[in-house]
């Protein structure tokens, strides 16, 4: 079951599918929007970032969490993911272990073009995950 109401899933889904639109992706011409609902209600945008060193793309999914842990917010409710194709997208082994910092129980959405989707726990995508509280300091 969702923390989210079908209202807020559905706007989560048109935000990702928008992101969609600022996607810089001119080697793989596969764009991906990503929206995520911080706990208290923000939403924050991402969309994929490629560069002429191929290993420096930085995902749809990442960029959306990096703007908004810098701009002062820890804790997640929901990511959706969209792009350009009915193939409900899953992120990236990397994106998994980046979004597991802030907390393991994060909603994922994966949402295909005609916004039909299915829902995932982090938890479930990274089981036996190395985080934060595994480290000494904590
Ligand atoms: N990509 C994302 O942005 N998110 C995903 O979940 C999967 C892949 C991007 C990375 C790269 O720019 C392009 O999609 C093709 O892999």
């Amino acid at each position: 079951m969702s923390a989210l109401t079908n209202d807020q899933i559905e706007e989560l889904i048109t935000q990702s599918l928008e992101a969609r639109n600022f996607s810089y992706s001119p080697y793989s011409k596969f764009r991906v929007g990503a929206a995520l609902r911080t706990v208290d209600g923000k939403i924050y945008q991402g969309c994929n970032v490629e560069n002429a060193s191929y290993g420096g793309a930085i995902c749809a999914e990442r960029t959306a969490f990096v703007k908004a842990v810098s701009e002062g917010h820890l804790r997640f409710l929901a990511i959706a993911v969209s792009c350009d194709f009915n193939q409900y997208i899953s992120p990236c082994g990397i994106c998994r272990q980046f979004m597991n910092e802030f907390g393991k129980n994060l909603e994922i959405f994966f949402v295909n073009a005609d916004r039909t989707y299915k829902r995932a726990v982090l938890a479930d995508l990274l089981p036996y995950a190395f985080g934060p509280e595994d480290m000494p300091s904590k």
